[in-house]
């Protein structure tokens, strides 16, 4: 039996609609594989009422599949489903290093991450390597066409996540089919900000580069207390704050000392509006780690 812990991942970060993703310390997906003919799936922990344990429909059993390696999988999910947390990558993550390590694989990461992904789609509809390149790599993660590229970072963040649900699905209807020149000029600013920002481990810089006018006015209509929640945290003294992926957690950047007072500043602003959240009170992570 192999046990591997996969965490949850915020992606996109306001800008890097697509492309970026970051690792965070906690929560995280636990999950066990033992050798098996044919797959099957036990789902315990947070939400694990609404996952599906049919190996065709459940993120695990796709990666299973999609590594030709059978097992008997049992997930305890720490990440909430349809939080914009990464909840399916980082059971998709998980099942990938796991089944790696239980068969004795070999592949590199970029075919984990590329498995992980195919099990992402079963959730999001497209397969989507944004979540699951952080869960298995860890730190801050650019996407492309090309091939994935990480930054270390170890900044203080602070995610947000209300009682309320948000599908990827529904959040990606409300995603514009096109965009200004304005906005992309201004997109490219604020992504190589963010970049810059990560790369120097700067919550200011990571903060500015947060700015997006193009998908996140959008989604944050879907997510009741927004502009309040995000005022608050700033007040507080969060460097940034936006959408948490497709949400509807919502992600702060921030120097450590913060971080308190802006988990405080965000319970208190949902709590405001009559919607009960919870706060981590987190820093960027490792990727997928196997336990012995
Ligand atoms: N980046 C995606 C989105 C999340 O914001 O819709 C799922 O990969």
């Amino acid at each position: 039996m192999v046990t591997v812990r996969a965490p949850a991942t915020s992606a996109n970060l306001g800008s890097g609609f697509d492309v970026f993703g970051l690792a965070l310390a906690g929560p995280a997906d636990v999950v066990h594989v033992e050798p098996a003919d044919e797959t099957t799936i036990t789902v315990t922990g947070v939400g694990s009422q609404y996952i599906p344990t049919d190996p065709a429909d459940n993120t695990a059993g796709v990666v299973a599949s999609a590594l030709d390696a059978p097992a008997h999988i049992t997930i305890d999910k720490g990440v909430r489903p349809s939080s914009g947390l990464g909840s399916s990558a980082a059971s998709a993550a998980a099942t990938a290093v796991a089944l790696d390590a239980l068969y004795d694989l070999g592949h590199d990461s970029e075919t984990l991450v590329r498995a992980a992904a195919e099990g992402e789609a079963v959730v999001s509809g497209e397969a989507h390597a944004d979540n699951v390149a952080p869960a298995i790599l860890g730190g801050f993660t650019i996407v492309t066409g090309e091939g994935i590229t990480t930054i270390d970072s170890s900044l203080a963040l602070v995610a947000c996540l209300p009682e309320t649900v948000v599908s990827t699905r529904d959040a990606r209807r409300v995603v514009p089919v096109d965009a200004s020149m304005d906005a992309l000029v201004e997109t490219v600013g604020a992504a190589a900000t963010l970049t810059a920002g990560m790369a120097r481990d700067d919550p200011v810089l990571v903060g500015r580069g947060m700015r997006d006018s193009v998908v996140t006015p959008e989604r944050a209509e879907l997510i009741a207390g927004y502009d309040d929640v995000r005022d608050a945290a700033l007040e507080a003294g969060a460097t940034g704050v936006t959408i948490s992926g497709a949400g509807p957690a919502m992600l702060a950047v921030c120097y450590p000392t913060d971080r308190r007072a802006v988990a405080s500043a965000m319970l208190d602003a949902f709590d405001a509006v009559g919607v009960e959240s919870r706060a981590y009170q987190t820093r960027v992570g490792a990727g997928a780690t196997v336990y012995d």
